[in-house]
């Protein structure tokens, strides 16, 4: 199959879909060919040549690209444009989030789309999982964004000038971000301690070495489908909201990973709860962009709150362009594979349990329409 790669065109978007080792991979066999748009790996550190070297043919424009194109791979869904210069009948792969203007374009070129958000959180479809690999920078990045923003120190330091005490770090949304900012602090030496509604997500920070904050009263099973958490109800989301504001001024660093897929983030600190952030405290609100883990996260902007202050950084993972987009572009190749017949060529299977679950259409025809 012909594979095109383009730069990405969102607002801070610093990583590439594909890096050199996988078109490395993809080309080795002579199945597939990949073009390239010059610049596409430039912000994730990968020049042209490396791209050359592996295999890629590397074009100008990203109309060169598109020419004859089978498949377009992408960080972010393509401008509704840019589809229309792929050829009738191709498939675009890509966090698609898709909107009006985008499903009128698949429609209109008989396009097949697969959208990368709709993975299934099965063993299958975990090698080809962007939400977890992601998930993964940026609960690595939260931590270190936070530790910087922090005017104390993470670990406990025996010096001559005395010993400083570990800051103490509080991770609600124990999923995959959680996780991994439960361990990034802890090798920075802080104490941690994790919270999530899922009862199995209480073991899992437990095997991190960190301490769990439980609710004071039993509550229902807030498993939902998948793995995922459902939305917690009004008296949960009180409980929630009023354990969580009582140990803020306890807490030095907070990491917000709670999520719910497709609906806005559930709130755990009310206004009220972050009005007691003591002094230099640093919130980091992963859930910033679905709209925030507290009362007063504004996406994309640092706000001050109590006598600390709440980031709710954007594209988190980007800003470590290079590893994101090396496990991006892992987990496309998997992807591809799960969509490619004998010979090598594309072959899109409505029945294959992770790609039939991703597909929003399928030769023009909308999924779900
Ligand atoms: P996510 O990004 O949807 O949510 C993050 C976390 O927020 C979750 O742990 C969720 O329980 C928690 N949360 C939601 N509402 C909350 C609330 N009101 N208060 C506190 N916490 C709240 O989830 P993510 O990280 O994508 O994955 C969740 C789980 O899915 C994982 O822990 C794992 O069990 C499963 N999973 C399975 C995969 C597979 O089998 N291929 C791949 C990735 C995840």
């Amino acid at each position: 199959m012909k594979i095109a790669v383009l730069c990405e065109q969102a607002e801070g978007e610093r990583r590439v879909a594909l890096v050199p080792e996988s078109v490395k991979k993809l080309t080795a066999k002579g199945l597939h060919q990949v073009v390239v748009q010059a610049s596409a790996g430039a912000k994730a550190f990968h020049p042209d040549a490396e791209y050359t070297a592996a295999g890629a043919t590397v074009v100008q424009t990203a109309a060169e690209a598109l020419k004859e194109a089978q498949v377009l791979l992408g960080i972010n869904a393509p401008a509704p444009a840019t589809l229309s210069a792929l050829p009738k009948g191709a498939t675009v792969i890509a966090l698609l989030r898709p909107s009006d203007a985008l499903k009128q374009a698949l429609t209109a070129q008989g396009l097949t789309a697969v959208a990368l958000e709709k993975v299934p959180r099965t063993t299958r479809a975990q090698a080809a999982d962007v939400l977890s690999s992601q998930a993964t920078v940026a609960g690595y990045a939260a931590v270190l964004l936070g530790a910087s923003a922090l005017p104390r120190l993470m670990p406990m330091l025996t010096t001559a000038a005395g010993t400083l005490t570990p800051a103490k770090v509080l991770v609600c949304g124990a999923g995959v971000a959680g996780l991994q900012a439960i361990a990034t602090a802890r090798r920075l030496g802080a104490q941690v301690t994790g919270f999530d509604v899922r009862a199995a997500a209480r073991e899992q920070v437990a095997s991190l070495g960190a301490k769990f904050i439980e609710l004071p009263q039993p509550t229902a099973a807030a498993e939902g489908q998948g793995g995922y958490a459902k939305e917690a109800g009004e008296a949960l989301t009180a409980l929630i909201q009023s354990t969580l504001g009582e140990v803020v001024p306890q807490f030095d660093l907070f990491v917000t990973t709670a999520a719910i897929p497709g609906k806005k983030a559930p709130i755990l600190f009310t206004k009220a709860a972050m009005e007691r952030l003591k002094p230099g405290a640093v919130v980091v609100d992963l859930a910033a962009e679905t709209g925030g883990n507290t009362e007063l996260t504004r996406a994309g902007e640092t706000v001050a709150a109590g006598q600390g202050k709440i980031i709710g950084p954007l594209q988190l993972a980007s800003t470590h362009a290079q590893h994101a987009s090396s496990m991006f572009s892992r987990n496309l190749v998997t992807l591809l594979g799960f969509m490619s017949a004998e010979g090598g060529a594309l072959q899109v299977d409505e029945k294959d349990d992770v790609v039939g679950p991703m597909l929003v259409s399928l030769n023009g025809a909308l999924k779900g329409a």
